[in-house]
């Protein structure tokens, strides 16, 4: 079932998500060689804490930090950890809250220093495909046509859409209906209507969309060692057309 939700309900919802668009902007200041992925689960936590906002991630199925942070070959759920990122490491950096009873959640993937031509179209052809994807985000297209968009794009570029793993609804839940694959058909799957919310995510492979769990049970790791990048935002489904909730407001 999905839910829609009210404009207040979207007002509320914009103000949660606007917490994780400002704590990511600072993460991605923050990344550079020689920082950790620890120190910025620290910064994520704290900002949160000064939001009055509750880290959605930690504790969610036991998932023990507040963020997840994927570099290289890791695609998601990657754990926070002491190594020392380096010059040429690309980063998945995932976050959400709940505020004021609504979820936001949203991702972005970040070079550390100076990285590989391919790393470099990797991340663009992954937030390309997330813009592509929200501009098919209105009322009488179809979920297939959100899905699509992300495929084609990435697909026309020569990599691969994780089929393992997909975006979701959100609001007072942080996985809600509908699934959102990144791959489809355009013309199939539900009817988008103002009112429904979505955490589209596409999560991209330079090699092949095989993935794998590592014995942490949460790192998700790319079988074949090549790269992954992961982007992600809030968008509600408006009469205007989409509205990306995970904005700095
Ligand atoms: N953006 C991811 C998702 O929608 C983050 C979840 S991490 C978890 O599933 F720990 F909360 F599972
Ligand atoms: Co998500």
């Amino acid at each position: 079932m999905i839910v829609l939700k009210s404009q207040r309900e979207i007002d509320r919802m914009r103000a949660a998500c606007c917490i994780v668009a400002e704590v990511l902007d600072g993460l991605r200041a923050l990344v550079r060689p020689g920082a950790t992925t620890f120190d910025l689960e620290q910064f994520a936590a704290a900002k949160a804490l000064k939001r009055n906002a509750k880290c959605a991630f930690r504790g969610y199925n036991n998932y023990p930090s507040s963020l997840c942070c994927s570099p290289n070959n890791q695609v998601v759920h990657g754990l926070p950890n002491k190594d020392l990122l380096k010059s040429g490491d690309i980063l998945s950096l995932d976050f959400g809250v709940v505020y004021d009873g609504f979820y936001g959640d949203a991702a972005i993937t970040v070079p550390v220093g100076d990285v590989s031509e391919v790393a470099k179209k990797l991340i663009l052809t992954t937030e390309e495909s997330l813009y592509a994807a929200i501009e098919m985000a209105v009322p009488g297209n179809r979920l297939g046509d959100i899905s699509f968009a992300v495929q084609k794009h990435v697909e026309s570029k020569g990599y691969s859409v994780v089929r393992d793993f997909v975006g979701h609804g959100i609001g007072r839940s942080l996985h809600e209906d509908p699934q959102i694959p990144n791959y489809g058909l355009p013309g199939k799957g539900v009817k988008l209507k103002p009112g429904m919310v979505l955490a589209i995510e596409p999560m991209i492979n330079e090699k092949s969309h095989e993935v794998e769990v590592l014995n942490d049970n949460w790192t998700v790791v790319t079988c074949d060692g090549g790269l992954s990048a992961h982007f992600e935002h809030t968008v509600a489904i408006t009469e205007n057309g989409p509205e990306i909730l995970t904005r700095i407001c």
